[in-house]
């Protein structure tokens, strides 16, 4: 039983759903960023009754599965990213049994559920950390961590140069004490010691709880970040998310992309694969070159990376091609599946970096002062990558909200904001929140439908009107049918499992490719090309003049 044609009607068994062969090397993934997908009980924050009211919708855009931002017990520093109990939802997103009745919904729906692990800090709430500072320096309790005596004669100084992620000093002194601990992230965001066997394992038994609750995978944070160079040396480089990535060729860094951490994803492995149901992982890892990325999805190592290089590439067919071929490379010389992947909760919206001056740029957010995407065109672009990124082998990720073209909030205003890295930069970094703005379900609803009521914890554009589910459900040409009827043909053409192969494309715009039976085509330029041969299955935008693709538009074809 095909279950995507047959909505919302359960499958017999619940094993139907969680079965199938390395369903993971074409799935489709759909992040939900738990906070920002749907209230449903009007305090003005997503929660897990929220997202299970909403999987009849998540089903019927065909998706394979949902990964989950953390839900976990958090002060919320980070939004959630700063766990202070591994095993228990926070009850700003509900209980337990919520979480079971979702997974079990969403099982029952046809699709897997994924959620996050952070394994590289804790919160500072975490009762570990919370022991440490009660206890002194050299303690049992301190060992789970990286605290260290300051530098010059009293100490007062950082054990070494290192900064946070977000800004600042990675180094932080609990008030009244002699000694620092690290942190990559936040200070509210202690870094683990992984060469503590408590650390380790603590971090197995919580794989098996989630495991023993039906998870199929783990999105792994920060996993490229676990162990540290012995001695912490200091370091020039800044230890960014993105920028820090190509200084890794020849990883000079002391913090990423050390040796030691594959031979925990390697036991993390062997614990999955004593579970049925081909449960998986992917790396959330910054780091390149594509080939240091590939060895964290070796046979023995976990299934898939993000593939943030495709994020990273900017609105140009040349560039493009070459992620492409990279990625296909260097995840086939593993023998891993490639993963496709435009947006996140970290990146303002591929949809806005589309539209500006240089496309696909990345800025750490946009305000008000900042240049404002021009946002028909960005959109134009989005829809036309959208063609790109599902027709391509692989397992590719719709970031919440992706589907309906949403824009990124380009002029929330500074009182609103909450990203850490916003205040640890001072406002240099306008941050992440732009693009973790609650999804507007309903045009005219108050929050558009986000809750029951007024309340979203972070304000709403008004143009989120205009891409509402219910502006754009049922309506020829929107956003979201597009998605679907993208989600429908690459199942039906099996694009997912296919292969790529390049075809001349007569300008330096325009990409040309067959996976299968399938011709797709993407105009990156701004002037109409001729159509490729084929018949027409769905193109970006309506195609006016015959035989002619507009500029950024892409269309895919059939061959037989
Ligand atoms: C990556 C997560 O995606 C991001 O949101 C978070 O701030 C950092 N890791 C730290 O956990
Ligand atoms: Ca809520």
């Amino acid at each position: 039983m095909n279950m995507r044609t047959k909505e919302f009607t359960l499958p017999e068994t619940e094993t139907e759903a969680v079965t199938g062969a390395e369903w993971w090397r074409s799935a489709v993934i759909y992040q939900i960023y738990p906070r920002s997908f749907a209230d449903a009980n009007g305090d003005g924050i997503g929660d897990l009754p929220g997202i299970t009211a909403r999987l009849p919708y998540l089903a019927r855009l065909g998706i394979d599965a949902i990964w989950l931002s953390p839900f976990y017990r958090s002060p919320q520093a980070d939004a959630g990213y700063d766990v202070a109990d591994y095993r228990v939802v926070d009850p700003l997103f509900g209980t337990l049994d919520d979480f079971e009745r979702m997974r079990h919904q969403a099982h029952a729906l046809g699709m897997k559920v994924i959620v996050d692990l952070v394994p590289n800090h804790t919160s500072d709430e975490h009762a570990w950390f919370q022991a440490a500072l009660k206890s002194p320096p050299g303690s049992a309790a301190r060992a789970r961590y990286l605290f260290r005596d300051g530098k010059g004669p009293h100490g007062d100084l950082p054990p070494n140069n290192w900064q946070s992620v977000f800004g600042g000093n990675a180094w932080s002194r609990a008030p009244g004490d002699s000694q620092w601990y690290l942190h990559l992230f936040d200070r509210k965001q202690p870094d683990l010691n992984w060469d503590h066997p408590e650390v380790r394992a603590e971090f197995e038994d919580v794989l098996r709880f989630w495991l023993d609750r039906g998870v199929d995978g783990f999105r792994v944070d920060v996993a490229h970040g676990l162990i540290k160079a012995p001695g912490l040396p200091d370091w020039g480089g800044h230890a960014a998310m993105v920028e820090g990535a190509a200084d890794h060729g020849n990883n000079t860094s002391p913090m990423w992309d050390q040796e030691g951490v594959h031979e925990i994803y390697r036991h993390w492995r062997r614990l999955l694969d004593t579970y049925p149901g081909e449960r998986m992982m992917v790396a959330e890892a910054w780091i390149a070159p594509q080939a240091r990325l590939a060895r964290y999805i070796r046979g023995d190592e976990m299934q898939q990376a993000f593939n943030f290089d495709y994020l990273l590439a900017h609105w140009d067919a040349a560039e493009i091609r070459a992620v492409v071929d990279s990625s296909l490379a260097a995840s086939a010389a593993v023998g891993a599946p490639t993963t496709w992947v435009m947006s996140n909760h970290d990146s303002v919206r591929h949809t806005s970096r589309y539209g500006l001056r240089k496309p696909g740029a990345r800025p750490k957010g946009i305000d008000a002062a900042g240049e404002q995407p021009d946002e028909a065109l960005g959109l134009r672009r989005a829809r036309a990558a959208a063609l790109l990124t599902l027709a391509l082998p692989g397992s590719a990720y719709i970031y919440q909200g992706e589907e309906l073209g949403l824009p990124e909030h380009t002029t929330l205003d500074a009182r609103y904001r909450q990203d850490p890295a916003f205040f640890r930069t001072q406002g240099a970094e306008i941050g992440r929140d732009g693009c973790r703005v609650p999804l507007p379900w309903k045009a005219d609803a108050p929050s558009f439908g986000f809750g029951p009521g007024e309340k979203s914890w972070l304000p709403q554009p008004d143009s989120f009107a205009r891409y509402a589910v219910d502006r754009q459900d049922g309506v020829s040409g929107s956003t979201l049918e597009l998605y679907r009827q993208l989600l429908r043909l690459r199942r039906d053409y099996a694009l997912g499992t296919g292969l790529l192969e390049w075809q001349s494309a007569g300008s330096p715009d325009v990409l040309v490719f067959d996976n299968g039976t399938l011709r797709g085509v993407i105009n990156l330029g701004m002037q109409p090309v001729a159509l490729p041969r084929g018949t027409l299955l769905v193109a970006s935008e309506p195609l006016e003049t015959h035989g002619e693709l507009p500029g950024n538009t892409a269309a895919w074809l059939t061959l037989s």
